[in-house]
């Protein structure tokens, strides 16, 4: 059987759970029925909530061809169609992998859509909308998105985000939004030892830390939010031998301000800590 039959066989055939990683099911359903449904998925949640890796472990499971555009890299609206180069003796328009992909079945993935201004998302508009075609000037062409082209975004949204602009409305009217959340603490500790290799008792230490840690953040107690990240870069801190605190202090702990002494966000952290490792 060739990819594209195989591609055809399993289309819009929805996937229950993604070893090793969680997602919660109602969620996981829907972002496929959507996927399926022609319509444009925004992926939002906290950084290190798995938004980027979902993208890439949906297009897996569903062997579509991914390409992933990080978009914070895009600089003017033009980027996103190629670029020109001097070839020869001549200047030449260079067509983007974006255009091609784009083009075919298989999953676009927008990594970080609201790192860019506004004006860079207006060129992909007539993409996203269900004009789903885009002239391009450079080649003076009209390309036409292909009907199983799936467009999955993925953005940053909250109080810590400096860097990333507010979404205008007409880019959040494209998309279907969906907020991904950490995994409760037993399955985040689960997934530690299996994928990590923690043992399960500093599994579920880093687990429970993660989560009161990122409560405290929206309690506007941290000023930062704790994703997955600083846990799994624990695990391997000790893996590789080091102390329990030594790991704990250079992944959560150094992560806050020390500023204000016995007030500051490191005393906090470090208080949480002390509460678990009782
Ligand atoms: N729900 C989850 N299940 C399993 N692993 C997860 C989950 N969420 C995050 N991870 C792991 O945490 C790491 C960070 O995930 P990822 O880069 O996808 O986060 P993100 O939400 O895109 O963050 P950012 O907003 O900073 O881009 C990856 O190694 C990923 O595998
Ligand atoms: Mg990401």
């Amino acid at each position: 059987m060739t990819a594209e039959q195989a591609l055809k066989e399993q289309w819009g055939i929805n996937i229950n759970t993604i070893s090793d990683f969680w997602v919660d099911p109602e969620k996981l359903s829907v972002i496929q029925d959507l996927m399926f449904s022609g319509i444009n998925v925004m992926l939002t949640g906290d950084p290190g909530t798995g938004k980027t890796e979902l993208t890439k472990r949906l297009a897996q499971a569903h062997k579509l061809p991914f390409h992933r555009v990080n978009v914070g890299a895009i600089r003017t609206p033009r980027d996103w169609f190629g670029h020109w180069e001097f070839i020869g003796g001549q200047t030449v328009f260079v067509q983007s992998e974006f255009v091609n992909a784009i083009q075919r079945p298989g999953m676009i993935a927008l990594d970080e859509f609201n790192r860019v201004t506004p004006d860079i998302h207006n060129s992909i508009y007539t993409i996203l909308d269900h004009n789903r075609e885009v002239y391009i000037e450079e080649t003076k062409q009209f390309i036409t998105v292909h009907p199983q082209c799936i467009f999955v975004a993925t953005e940053n949204r909250g109080r810590s985000h400096t860097g990333t602009f507010m979404e205008d409305t007409a880019v959040e009217d494209r998309f279907e939004t969906i907020k991904l959340e950490l995994p409760p603490v037993e399955i985040m500790a689960q997934l530690l030892e299996r994928v990590y290799r923690a043992s399960e008792e500093q599994a579920l230490l880093l687990a429970r830390i993660t989560h009161k840690l990122n409560s405290l953040y929206h309690e506007e107690s941290l000023s930062r939010p704790t994703g997955f990240r600083p846990a799994i870069a624990a695990t391997a801190l000790i893996k590789r031998g080091q102390p329990l605190n030594t790991a704990l202090k250079y992944t959560f702990v150094n992560r806050f301000s020390p500023e204000g002494g016995v007030d500051s966000e490191q005393t906090t952290v470090l208080q949480v800590i002390q509460a678990y490792l009782k």
